[in-house]
């Protein structure tokens, strides 16, 4: 489908075939992502790696996130956080849910402590200086990248340059970002040359120690770790909430799906009273679970790329400089790949040779594709993991009195990720006391 909008071209691709020409042969072609003076100045200035053109400086911070700070063996010394970060949400859950509250618990509210908890202490540490500030910061510049201004819509206009931004707002959360951002790296400076035994290394650590050692042969200056930090975690923070609210109302929807996860949970774990981060591996339905919530509700619905050079693709012209939107959403629920795509089913994800998000199959793409992939899989994928897991093991749940499954508020919010609409509140009855 071609949309102009202003003096946008925009491609939406929603075949998984296309999605295979484009990723597969011309990859090069479409490594680049989308400019504008008002993605600019959310982006700052590409110092970043989200919206990093396509070049070096990507290249280097790509190889920095993939190789040291979300690599394999990153999230495996980040478990200690994921298990206490999950016994928290276990004890959240059991306060929350005592008689004076009516027994009833506000899910939503409690996977995003969680998350945010879990990825505050991975990125910057346990003291997070002026944290609700912070997330405050954070979350406006996440929701301002996903809006137009004037300048997006009409980039070559001095005209429209000259008109005032976005009432400034845009400057104004990039300022205070930063400001927040130079006192978290103060503050670990500070700790470094205190010496501070009881700090863990967070990322935080590791870049500024790449900075001070120039290993892997970089030098990163405080403007590009302020950007690629801020990136990082606008990236982690509400896709992976989001993607937990959502696999808990399906569940909560679909009563023989959570019989069995349940069910492969409690075996799994019989007789223990706290998760490893080490009994995951065996709960395969689980891993179906979070995939089969992915298909359903990817938490970013479409990425975006621009096209290099003219080209072909699927027998259409391809403007040099148009705008490719993957549909994500549309895609995973088209029913040339998927039998009765609507319907909850992790069953279609279990056996050999099943399909996988890890960018080779382009019917289930939520992390995306190619080199632009999510390099979070990883991080993503072990929290998520960990909180379904812990809650599914420590209490039954049920839903309100006299409310039933098939009248859950499933309304999508359409922004930067697509968030439910409404909060979903479980009576949790505890089944394994912690
Ligand atoms: C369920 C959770 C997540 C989902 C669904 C998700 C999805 C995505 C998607 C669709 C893209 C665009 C990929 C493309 O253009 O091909 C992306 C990029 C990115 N994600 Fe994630 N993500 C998740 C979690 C995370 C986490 C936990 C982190 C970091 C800790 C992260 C960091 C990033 C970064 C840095 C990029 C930009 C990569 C680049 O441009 O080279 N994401 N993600």
């Amino acid at each position: 489908m071609l949309l102009r909008v202003c003096e946008r071209v925009a491609i939406v691709v929603s075949s998984a075939e296309a999605v295979r020409e484009i990723y597969k042969g011309n990859e090069a072609l479409f490594s680049e992502r989308l400019s504008s003076p008002g993605i600019d100045e959310i982006s700052r200035h590409g110092q970043g790696i989200v919206f990093a053109p396509y070049g070096d400086h990507w290249r280097l911070l790509r190889r920095i996130l993939v190789m040291e700070l979300l690599s394999a063996r990153r999230v495996e010394v980040f478990r200690h956080i994921r298990e206490e970060e999950a016994a928290r949400l276990v004890w959240s859950v059991q306060a929350a849910s005592s008689p004076s509250g009516g027994g009833l618990v506000n899910i939503n509210e409690l996977l995003d402590e969680f998350m945010t908890d879990s990825v505050v202490r991975a990125i910057f540490g346990d003291k997070l200086p002026d944290r609700a500030a912070f997330l405050r910061t954070v979350r406006q510049g996440v929701q301002l990248s996903s809006l137009f201004d004037l300048r997006d819509l009409f980039p070559s206009s001095r005209l429209v340059r000259l008109l005032p931004r976005r009432g400034g707002k845009a400057e104004r959360q990039r300022l205070e970002a930063f400001r927040l951002m130079d006192n978290i790296l103060k503050a670990h400076e500070e700790r470094r040359v205190a010496r501070d035994e009881d700090h863990e290394q967070d990322l935080v650590d590791v870049l500024l120690s790449i900075q001070r050692e120039g290993a892997m042969r970089v030098s990163l200056t405080d403007g590009v770790i302020r950007a690629v930090l801020l990136d990082v975690f606008g990236a982690a923070l509400d896709t992976t909430t989001t993607l937990l609210q959502w696999a808990m109302a399906e569940l909560m929807a679909n009563r023989r799906v959570m019989l069995r996860v349940q069910s492969e949970t409690r075996s799994v774990l019989t007789g223990q009273s706290t998760i490893q981060d080490s009994a995951l591996k065996d709960m395969n339905y689980l891993k179906a679970v979070i995939k089969e919530t992915l298909r359903l509700h990817p938490p970013a619905s479409f990425f975006t790329r621009v096209c290099l050079q003219n080209c072909k693709i699927h027998g259409y012209d391809i403007p040099r400089g148009a705008t490719v939107l993957t549909n994500i959403w549309a895609v995973s629920r088209d029913p040339k790949y998927w039998d009765e795509p609507e319907m909850f089913r992790p069953e279609r994800f279990e056996g050999d040779g099943d399909v996988d998000f890890r960018g080779m199959d382009f019917e289930f793409t939520p992390f995306g594709v190619g080199r632009r992939i999510c390099p979070g899989i990883d991080f993503a994928h072990t929290s998520i993991e960990m909180a379904l897991a812990s809650l599914l093991y420590h209490f039954d749940w049920d839903l309100p009195k006299g409310f039933e499954p098939d009248k859950i508020d499933m309304t999508e919010v359409f922004g930067a990720t697509l968030n439910r609409k409404a909060d979903l509140f479980l009576r949790p009855i505890p089944y394994v006391p912690l």
